[in-house]
């Protein structure tokens, strides 16, 4: 654990660590997994979708009876929100909470004024309007708040959602792709509960926030799909705020790789594992047989990383049982999936660095007014991000998906090979990635880059950076 001491108005941590046996979270697997219903919409004069949202509180049967939940047009969570790759979407976002928030559409490329981060708070009682149109490949995408300071407790209290994006490759269609039947969201997340309610007591003691024993998907407890084809597939998303998962099927049998945070891999890339951060995504498909039961577990192996140390070692928890009908429809996995050209470093405009250490990005913690990469639109850029610390981060940044060139100079492993938002930087390694900029530049709105442990992220663990026009330089406003 960690000690926090206030001395004289200066804060100095004393950490030590109790042994105590990795936990081995085992559960009955006895309610039905509830699948979050896909958001309504309505065609407007301009033909936009337009989506409603309102953050509102409410109460949840999170498994310790009533408990105090936020949520969007519902007491926890949200709906899914779905589009295709070419429409123009709206979102009217109404905030119904006792404070502000903002709503930010992780892993969407969009423009800064309408991408949700903390420069645009929506007070207690007002609204805002998103519209952009999605010109992205197809894939699992996610929203949450992003204010200053209180992204951690929003997210916790149960502000998240899915927004699922769609195309028109054939690899979609040869996918399962029927919504809650065989192509299921499943939002991953732990708490620790204090009799029936929330508990943040652990983010105190803990140098990464709360950490806790209990996990819900999609909200639920306990929970256990059934499964009728012989393919279902799974969109992972680590919606927690600070654990860190490593998926595995509970006999320990290989699945499919199809996706990652900004869509499909070239093809299937088959493991027994997946490691997921706070905000990374992963879309598996497991191959199941008529009547066997499989749980999806989480089994850490993080070896020498020193996120062992802080995610609770060698903890397992079981996440999600899947249970297979005597029946199964036929189904079989596509050998290709969508061939995605690898951005060329040679082409780069520009190569930057930043080592995330502490709660600082190059030795800065986030400012508004300060531009930390000022970036020309339509240009490539390679960035060597680096954990330089004793403490596991994650990085993310906004508006673009990124290829991973190399992780320590090494070509990266299967499950880093498509687009990406969000790494898990593991303790002293350097990633190399690539990025085009493309379409959006406004001189005077900054888009984020970060950590995404929650608790980082609201203690200034971010930067900025503005995209302009060649010649053009950054002149912000905020709001
Ligand atoms: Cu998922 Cu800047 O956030
Ligand atoms: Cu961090």
């Amino acid at each position: 654990g960690l000690l926090l001491l206030c001395c004289g108005g200066g804060v100095a941590a004393i950490t030590w660590f109790f042994a105590r046996p990795p936990l081995d979270q085992r559960v009955d697997f006895d309610r039905p997994l509830r699948v979050p219903p896909l958001a309504a919409s309505t065609v407007d004069g301009q033909g936009r979708r337009v989506f409603e949202l309102r953050a509102q509180a409410g109460e949840s049967d999170l498994g310790h009876g009533a408990t105090r939940t936020w949520g969007y047009n519902g007491a926890y969570l949200g709906p899914t929100l779905r589009a295709k790759r070419g429409e123009q979407v709206v979102v009217n976002v109404r905030n119904s909470l006792p404070e502000a928030t903002t709503v930010h559409w992780h892993g969407m490329h969009l423009p800064a004024k309408v991408d949700g981060g903390p420069h645009h708070p929506i007070p207690a009682g007002g609204s805002f309007q998103a519209a952009w149109t999605v010109d992205q490949p197809a894939a699992t995408l996610w929203y949450h708040p992003h204010p200053s300071e209180t992204t951690e407790k929003q997210v916790y209290r149960g502000l998240a959602g899915m927004f699922i994006v769609d195309d028109d490759e054939p690899a979609q269609a040869a996918l399962p792709h029927d919504y809650g039947v065989d192509d299921v969201p499943v939002m991953v997340q732990d708490k620790d509960f204090d009799g029936d309610q929330l508990s943040m007591a652990g983010r105190f003691g803990s140098d990464i926030g709360v950490l806790g024993d209990q996990i819900l998907v999609n909200g639920t407890p306990s929970p256990y799909l059934d499964v009728h084809s012989e393919l279902v597939r799974l969109r992972l998303l680590n919606a927690s705020t600070a654990r860190i998962y490593n998926f595995r099927l509970g006999d320990g049998r290989p699945f499919a790789l199809v996706g990652t945070d900004g869509g499909l891999l070239d093809k299937p890339f088959m493991t027994d594992h997946v490691r997921l951060s706070v905000g990374e995504r992963a879309e598996i498909v497991v191959e199941m047989r008529p009547g066997e039961r499989v749980a999806l577990r989480s089994v850490q192996s993080l070896g020498g990383d020193l996120g062992s140390k802080f995610n609770g070692g060698q903890d397992a928890f079981d996440i999600l049982q899947l249970r297979a009908a005597a029946t199964l429809t036929p189904a079989a996995l596509p050998k290709t999936l969508v061939a995605t050209p690898r951005l060329d470093p040679a082409q780069a405009a520009q190569t930057r660095s930043f080592t995330f250490s502490g709660r600082e990005i190059n030795d800065r913690k986030m400012d508004m007014d300060r531009v930390d990469a000022v970036i020309v639109k339509d240009t490539v850029e390679v960035w060597n991000v680096r954990n330089g610390h004793d403490t596991p981060h994650s990085f993310h940044i906004h508006d673009v998906q990124f290829q991973v060139l190399a992780v320590d100079g090494a070509p990266p492993p299967g499950e880093l090979s498509g687009w990406k938002d969000t790494l898990y930087l593991a303790e002293g390694r350097t990633f190399r990635i690539i990025a085009r900029f493309a379409d959006y530049a406004d001189p005077t709105t900054a888009y984020m880059f970060h950590c995404h442990v929650l608790k980082h992220e609201d203690e200034g663990m971010m930067g900025q950076f503005v995209i302009v026009e060649k010649g053009d330089q950054p002149r912000l406003t905020h709001g």
